[in-house]
């Protein structure tokens, strides 16, 4: 069945399982949103939200000059809309020297399937995918705009881009070009943003909008861990199992800006996209600008509702096809063991460890090129330091392989040290403003994407030593911000860039499993996304920390995205220590993998690991695609719940006790009308669905820094 009706008015209904979004073409030409909510009847045609005729004279701009009209673009829910003409919310488009713009109805086109962007990343997967274009012109002005919708019905995920088209005889200049712009039929609301910083990544931020406006914003030239692009909408009264919300998130990894605005008549305007801040984009006669993809989301279900809509779409339709609904490797990381001090015999005896513990492959990460000791050097210079690996990657490779591991490397292949034979031969090649010497960050400079021999070299350079290490997996590292901008525009074309570089490397190589990184989390977004189908969530390891960075990440990205390592103990980042259980439970609801000296490990402490890494193993498909649960718990307790139609397991792990505190219950939601044997550590019970959707008690005392994992599975 069509997920997109056109009815007479103009009416588009755009339908996924959960919602409807009901656009039509108003008296004046411009575009509205009727609806956007639950789910409507398929014979709708709008409108279907009652107009109450309420008296709003003050304050007014009508359109047009007949003195007889009543309508005004500043009272309307629209779906796009500019300034000058008495809208005075956030616009979705501005043009230099074009005060005043008017975009109003000429046409619409209805295709199957999902549209790719030239140049662009953006979501495919669902074969019931439609995709509508409407188009928008303003004849003054010579610009036309194509507003183009895809539907994503299983996920309950609507898309949408935005193509800006030079129409007339002169150039101009784009200074905002927004990808989303909707008037949410809701008012007062909440917003819950996702905010931190280095080490401290997706902490969820709710406040309540109430009758103001709030703008989340990243200028950093990346997605950025300060204030991550993806926000949910939400009314005051929503948790995480019931209520109402909307998500909304951009499929990109450049300066990102949304703005939540309450309305005057009782409605909230978003509009999101790239940051207009320091963007300029020229566009002459018949050239066009394609926006990076908005997606957005309604569920009537709370959070969780929400949150498994969208990990469904990220799983089914973003990460490349090769690893959709494909379990991720158990992988060993160097970094926290070895950081930049290692040989090939030290990484065997270490690998040989990691393999007995479980782990599927060793992740050489940073220094094993040029004369990098610290990380003052050699960024650039991509040719193996013999001195360290004798026989190169080949070797090493070969060495693992007998100890049935595959290899993976680590890459910063957009940075450069000034100190290194690449930039000594190309000074041109880093991004420099114009007359000012440029800034470094962690002693390193960018190189410019924008510039097509860059952009060939690395291509050729990075997939070469790809090729001769046999690598299965990369973890490609970025660890700063673009400064020193030599243009206008410049940050969104270093982006486009950095997608042409991916897509050329990855692209010819689908069995490489990318792991995407930016000192942590500082580019986790949908759009690395589409090229690696896992991020490294944080370079905080801390298990406490973690559980908060991965419970934020949690709202917006599945499990499988998540990538998180069991550290050592104590933390290197935090100098807190914690039992071997409780980091094992803090990172087996991600992806799970060993970032520690595993010779460092007593027997003990190996035998447990190497039991619990068996463990994740057998049931690491539905941890890592599971139906997931964010479970309400008030006292000092991170709870999770992965499900699937046979049962779940459920993660109660204890971050901090108070005395004489009561243990609440551990309620299962989802369980019906079968009985389920709970499995508790050697504990094993027999219970009716009905008990467990009452609550299961949580057994023993409660410890700080302690986890028990419940086991349930329906009995047939
Ligand atoms: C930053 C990353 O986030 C770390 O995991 C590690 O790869 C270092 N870079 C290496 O320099």
């Amino acid at each position: 069945m069509s997920s997109i009706v056109i009815t007479a008015g103009p009416v588009f209904h755009l339908r996924t399982a959960t919602a409807s979004l009901l656009l039509r073409v108003g008296e004046e030409g411009h575009l509205e949103l009727d609806w956007f909510a639950d789910r409507l009847p398929d014979t709708v045609s709008g409108p279907i939200r009652a107009d109450v005729g309420e008296d709003r004279t003050g304050l007014r701009v009508n359109y047009g000059a007949d003195a007889s009209s009543s309508y005004s673009l500043g009272e309307a829910a629209l779906a796009w809309s500019s300034l000058g003409k008495g809208d005075f919310r956030p616009p979705g488009i501005q043009v230099a020297g074009h005060p005043v713009l008017d975009f109003r109805y000429t046409g619409h086109h209805l295709q199957p399937g999902a549209l790719a962007a030239t140049g662009l990343p953006g979501a495919d997967g669902e074969s019931t995918s439609q995709t509508l274009d409407i188009t928008l012109t303003d004849p003054v002005a010579g610009i036309e705009c194509v507003l183009r919708w895809t539907t994503f019905p299983d996920s309950g995920v609507i898309t949408r881009r935005t193509l800006i088209r030079n129409t007339g005889q002169l150039p101009v200049v784009l200074e905002q070009a927004a990808s989303q712009l909707i008037d949410l039929p809701v008012a007062d609301t909440h917003v819950l943003t996702f905010d931190g910083s280095w080490l401290d990544e997706a902490q969820p931020t709710r406040l309540a909008v109430g009758k103001s406006q709030l703008v989340n914003e990243s200028m950093t030239g990346s997605s950025c861990s300060e204030h991550h692009p993806g926000l949910i909408v939400l009314g005051a009264d929503t948790t995480q199992s019931q209520g109402w919300c909307y998500g909304f998130n951009l499929v990109y990894s450049g300066s990102h800006r949304t703005s939540v605005a309450h309305s005057r008549w009782g409605s909230t305007r978003v509009v999101s996209g790239i940051n207009p801040t320091g963007f300029c984009w020229p566009l002459a006669p018949g050239e066009e600008f394609c926006t990076p993809e908005a997606v957005t989301a309604f569920s009537a279900d709370g959070l969780n509702g929400l949150s498994q809509q969208l990990h469904r779409f990220v799983n089914d339709c973003i990460v490349p096809a090769r690893w959709r609904r494909r379990a991720r490797p158990v992988v060993f990381n160097s970094w926290e063991s070895n950081y930049f001090d290692f040989t090939t015999d030290s990484l065997i005896a270490s690998a040989r460890v990691a393999a007995r513990l479980g782990a599927e492959m060793l992740v050489l990460d940073d220094g094993w090129f040029g004369a990098r000791h610290d990380d003052h050097s050699s960024l650039g210079d991509w040719q193996v330091n013999e001195r360290k690996l004798p026989g190169g990657l080949t070797e090493l490779h070969r060495r693992l392989a007998e100890l049935g591991l595959e290899l993976g490397l680590w890459l910063e292949p957009e940075a450069v040290s000034p100190d290194s034979e690449l930039y000594r031969a190309h000074p041109d090649w880093a991004i420099t403003a114009p007359h000012r010497s440029p800034s470094l960050g962690r002693h390193e400079l960018l190189l410019d994407l924008t510039q097509a021999q860059v952009r060939d070299y690395l291509v050729g350079q990075v997939g070469q030593v790809l090729d001769e290490a046999q690598a299965s997996y990369v973890k490609w590292d970025m660890n700063r911000l673009l400064s020193d901008l030599p243009s206008d525009g410049y940050q969104h074309r270093y982006q486009l860039g950095l997608y042409e570089v991916l897509g050329r490397i990855f692209g010819p190589r689908p069995e490489i499993l990318l792991e995407t990184c930016s000192s942590g989390g500082n580019r986790f977004d949908l759009a690395m996304l589409t090229f690696g189908p896992q991020i490294w969530a944080s370079d905080c390891t801390d298990p406490v920390q973690r559980l908060d960075i991965q419970r934020g990440l949690s709202y917006l990205y599945p499990a499988s995205t998540v990538s998180a390592h069991i550290s050592a103990s104590p933390n290197h980042q935090t100098g807190r220590s914690a039992p071997m259980a409780f980091r094992f439970a803090a990172s087996a609801s991600c992806v799970l993998g060993l970032e520690l000296d595993p010779t460092e490990l007593s027997q003990a402490e190996a035998d447990e690991l190497a039991a619990a890494v068996a463990w994740y193993k057998s049931r690491r498909e539905l941890l890592q695609f599971g139906t997931y649960y964010r479970m309400e718990a008030a006292d000092g307790t991170d709870i999770a719940c992965c499900a699937d139609d046979d049962g779940a397991v459920i993660f109660d792990r204890v971050v901090q006790v108070c005395p004489q505190q009561v243990r609440s219950a551990l309620t299962v939601p989802y369980a019906d009308e079968r009985w389920y044997e709970v499995r508790i550590g050697q504990q094993v019970l027999q219970l009716p669905g009905a008990a467990l959707r009452r609550g299961v008690p949580r057994t023993g005392r409660a410890r700080s820094l302690t986890a028990l994992i419940y086991e349930i599975t329906a009995v047939r």
